[in-house]
């Protein structure tokens, strides 16, 4: 499995603190079954948290030489979990912002309340530039729990959609929980990741148990792809595929038609 949204990162915003919390996160993530991990610290403007990408690209280092000491083989990509801004475009193509894996991919915030007036602007804008979005965690945003119909807006602007794999066990809470399973029934999730922040409460370690319930949901063919072939072309650059729908059950044959 690849994770594509971690705060794994020391020092940086709700993450962990030291080196060594975030050593102890990467050894969850191994025992959990992942082999890499895109670091994707909170960037929001004007804000504590704005780190710039080669603070981001310094503690990549830092956590890379660490686990390799350690003889652990996660692999740790740079990247940023970056809140919704209207200056996103130009600072996209200054370079200050890093896209996941710093590839093609831009992990942008859902807002937890409802998505900024002039999105669809924003969002076309960053795509213009070569830029493909990544929305992060929408099933937590009451807006779209209330309105499940926007999600369809969304898709047909070429939006992607990564829910976060606790969405699915009520570590969210109920409507998000709702919006989760809604979206796996429609088929339009196109990866899963932890948004793990710690190696306790919000852990990696609590991968094992949502998948197996997102399993039996949505079946083994898209639960690798939404664990492993999405984000791979993920890390690659390269265009994402969609979940297979359920095949359609028999019509019931009528009594004694042949
Ligand atoms: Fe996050």
């Amino acid at each position: 499995m690849i994770d594509l949204h971690s705060h794994i990162l020391p020092g940086l915003d709700d993450g962990p603190e030291t080196l060594e919390q975030s050593i102890e996160m990467a050894r969850l993530y191994e025992k959990a079954g992942f082999t890499a991990v895109v670091a994707t610290p909170h960037w929001i403007a004007g804000s504590r948290w704005a780190p710039d990408r080669d603070l981001i690209c310094e503690r990549v280092a830092l956590l890379r030489q660490a686990l390799s000491l350690q003889e652990m083989r996660l692999m740790i990509y740079p990247g940023m979990e970056i809140a919704m801004d209207g200056d996103l475009p130009d600072l996209m193509n200054t370079k200050h912002l890093i896209p996941l894996a710093e590839q093609s991919y831009v992990l942008l915030e859902t807002p937890f309340q409802r998505l900024p007036a002039g999105w669809e602007s924003l969002t076309a804008q960053l795509m213009e530039k070569g830029f493909r979005i990544l929305l992060a965690h929408p099933e937590r945003c009451r807006q779209l729990n209330e309105h499940p119909e926007i999600f369809e807006e969304l898709i047909d602007a070429g939006i992607y959609l990564q829910v976060n794999m606790g969405a699915f066990t009520g570590e969210y809470g109920v409507s998000a929980e709702n919006t989760a399973y809604y979206l796996a029934d429609k088929r339009c999730i196109h990866c899963l990741a932890t948004d793990a922040h710690d190696a306790s409460h919000r852990s990696p370690a609590r991968a094992p148990g949502a998948v197996r319930r997102i399993k039996k949901q949505i079946g083994e063919n898209n639960l690798d792809l939404l664990f492993r072939l999405n984000p791979t072309r993920i890390i690659d650059g390269s265009p994402l595929a969609s979940m297979e729908k359920p095949v359609p059950t028999k019509q019931r044959k009528i009594w004694g038609s042949r």
